[in-house]
């Protein structure tokens, strides 16, 4: 048994608290900024998992837990950090569900980079109301294959989220932040998946992958030539109508993860010496746009 808390009771961590609630082995709250009230519930096709899981609004209340879950947007690190002096009195280790590559630089200050286990996030999953979640396909995790991340994994026995453990952890991160770094076009266009269709369009994602890649491989991943090719693949397979969270954010006025999703890319080409044109240009219209 062990007591779990999961900061952000958005689409990530409803799915994943629904999940660890049902194994029936886990004492499971959400910490949320507002209350919320009436069972979770995550709907995937035609099964639906309702769980009773506690909410807590108030960091100073929290009580010491054996492991945290932070599944916030990626700018909201502050704020669930607030969460970690009472969460962590005993030395519980924070899992951070997030987009990107930096999650123990993005909480460095905060919290001891040992203690923070980077996971990958591929789940599409969509909130619908205040304890309600959509998830619109498979639940995959992935991990660094440490003691860590074997623990971590380990807390999912027994459910449909998949954890995968990785030897080449780096690589898998920078695979997934290639597909996301190409999302930022149906975002600036405000338009869903279908505009990858248009060849012009997907020659730029094909170099804004390309630049990710390069940059990626400076921080020693292992990426692939054909990876460029692969995520445009992926986005024109994708449902026409889908639209992504950068998208979603944009549309609706929020603030956006732009910076873990593409900044990064043209801060670390910056600091190899490579540049990251297509990149740089995302950035500044998604910041200038808002
Ligand atoms: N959803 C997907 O399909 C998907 C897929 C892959 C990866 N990811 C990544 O997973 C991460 C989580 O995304 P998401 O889609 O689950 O986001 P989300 O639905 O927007 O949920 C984020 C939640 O965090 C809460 N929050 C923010 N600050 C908080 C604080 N200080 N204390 C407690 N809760 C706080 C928000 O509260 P409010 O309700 O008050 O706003 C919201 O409920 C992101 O990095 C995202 O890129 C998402």
């Amino acid at each position: 048994m062990a007591r779990i808390a999961i900061v952000g009771p958005g689409a990530i961590g409803g799915v994943m608290a629904a999940w660890l609630a049902q194994t029936g082995r886990h004492e499971v709250a959400l910490c949320a900024r507002r209350p919320l009230a009436g069972p979770l519930t995550v709907t995937n096709g035609s099964q639906v998992i309702t769980a009773d899981v506690d909410v807590l609004v108030d960091p100073a209340r929290a009580r010491a837990v054996d492991w945290v879950l932070v599944a916030t947007k990626a700018y909201d690190a502050a704020g669930a950090a607030a969460w970690f002096p009472g969460l962590c009195a005993n030395g519980a280790p924070v899992a951070v569900l997030q987009n990107g590559v930096e999650h123990r630089e993005r909480f460095a200050g905060f919290m001891a980079p040992e203690k923070v286990v980077p996971v990958m996030v591929d789940c599409p999953a969509e909130r619908t109301g205040p304890l309600q979640v959509r998830q619109r396909g498979l639940a995959k995790l992935a991990v660094a294959d440490d003691a860590p991340g074997r623990a971590f994994a380990a807390l999912f026995v027994g459910t449909d989220v998949a954890v995968e453990t990785s030897e080449d952890f780096k690589s898998v991160l920078w695979r997934k932040l290639c597909v996301n770094a190409a999302g930022v076009l149906p975002a600036l266009l405000l338009k869903p998946a279908a505009v990858f269709q248009d060849e012009r369009i997907g020659e730029i994602a094909r170099g804004i992958v390309r630049e990710c890649i390069a940059v990626g491989r400076a921080e020693g991943a292992s990426l692939d030539d054909d990876l460029a090719e692969s995520v445009l693949a992926r986005y024109r397979a994708a449902p026409p109508d889908s639209v992504n969270s950068l998208h979603a954010d944009r549309a609706a006025g929020r603030p956006t993860e732009i910076d873990a999703r593409n900044g990064v890319v043209v801060r670390l080409g910056r600091k190899h010496g490579i540049a990251t044109p297509l990149n740089q240009m995302a950035v500044a219209l998604i910041e200038a746009g808002k």
